[in-house]
């Protein structure tokens, strides 16, 4: 592995939250490789992030599609060598009852939500623990975004609640298997955050109610930013208001 600027690869950067969280690391001088599976929002992202003085390179992938996953490892490693920040953001959630839920759902959501990002830790291990051995103040992180769902359940979401209670324990895994080789591990678990995926909840929650994926995109930075020797295995990110624990 050569010097040079830090990188980073971030799942679901065509919008949301992946997209603010890239541009956030962008601005930190990370260089980047993103995916997600539109390729002209891919174009248009990477166009805007190189503008601020970066390396981006696109990877167009299906999160569902296993070669997906395992190809966009490998566009970053020939592209970087290094791998500094793997944020999991790509995610799918799809509400309804119990009673005939739709099992080809519940397999999209676990396969999305928790298949690639188990996949991707496992091609990527090798590459996070060599860089961290390289900078063994700050080591290497990734950072995954949960639910709150997870361990705050919402009638509809027991698939989508599921998968991300398995992300949950996918990053406490990670930590007793890699956090002494300086790879850790964290699992944000916020509310409903403003974003396309959350569109379907504004008769309830008003969109200006919800958390912002820049305040995601903080506290990813703040991640980064932590020295090897502490482990953050979740952070919940909850809305105002007088219920405390809830989506
Ligand atoms: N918004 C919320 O209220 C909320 C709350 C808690 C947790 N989360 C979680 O936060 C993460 C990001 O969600 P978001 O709110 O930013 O949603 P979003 O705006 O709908 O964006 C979803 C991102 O995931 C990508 N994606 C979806 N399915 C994919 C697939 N099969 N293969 C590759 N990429 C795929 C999308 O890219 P393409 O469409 O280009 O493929 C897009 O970049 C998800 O894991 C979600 O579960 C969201």
């Amino acid at each position: 592995m050569t010097g040079g600027p830090r990188a980073a690869l971030v799942t679901g950067a065509t919008r949301g939250i992946g997209r603010t969280v890239a541009r956030r690391l962008a601005q930190e001088g990370y260089d980047l490789t993103l995916t997600g599976r539109d390729p002209a929002a891919l174009a248009e992202a990477a166009a805007e992030l190189g503008g601020l003085g970066r390396r981006v390179e696109v990877a167009s992938a299906d999160m569902a599609a296993e070669h997906d996953v395992r190809r966009v490892a490998q566009v970053h490693r020939a592209a970087f060598g290094r791998l500094d920040a793997l944020v999991l953001s790509a995610g799918v959630g799809s509400s309804a009852p119990l009673g005939g839920y739709p099992l080809k759902r519940f397999d999209k959501q676990f396969t999305v939500n928790v298949r690639a990002p188990f996949t991707l830790i496992d091609e990527c291990i090798d590459l996070l623990r060599a860089t961290a051995k390289e900078v063994p103040l700050s080591g290497t992180k990734i950072i995954a975004i949960s639910s709150i769902t997870a361990s705050a359940p919402e009638p509809g979401l027991a698939a989508y609640g599921a998968s991300k209670a398995a992300l949950i324990a996918l990053c406490e895994a990670v930590n007793t298997e890699a956090s002494a080789d300086g790879v850790t591990a964290t699992a944000i678990c916020p509310g409903y955050v403003d974003t396309d995926m959350s569109a379907w909840m504004h008769d309830r929650i008003p969109p200006a109610e919800m958390i912002t994926t820049g305040d995601l995109a903080e506290l990813v930075l703040a991640l980064t930013r932590m020295s090897a020797h502490a482990v953050v295995p979740q952070i919940p990110v909850v809305r105002a208001g007088s219920q405390l624990w809830r989506a």
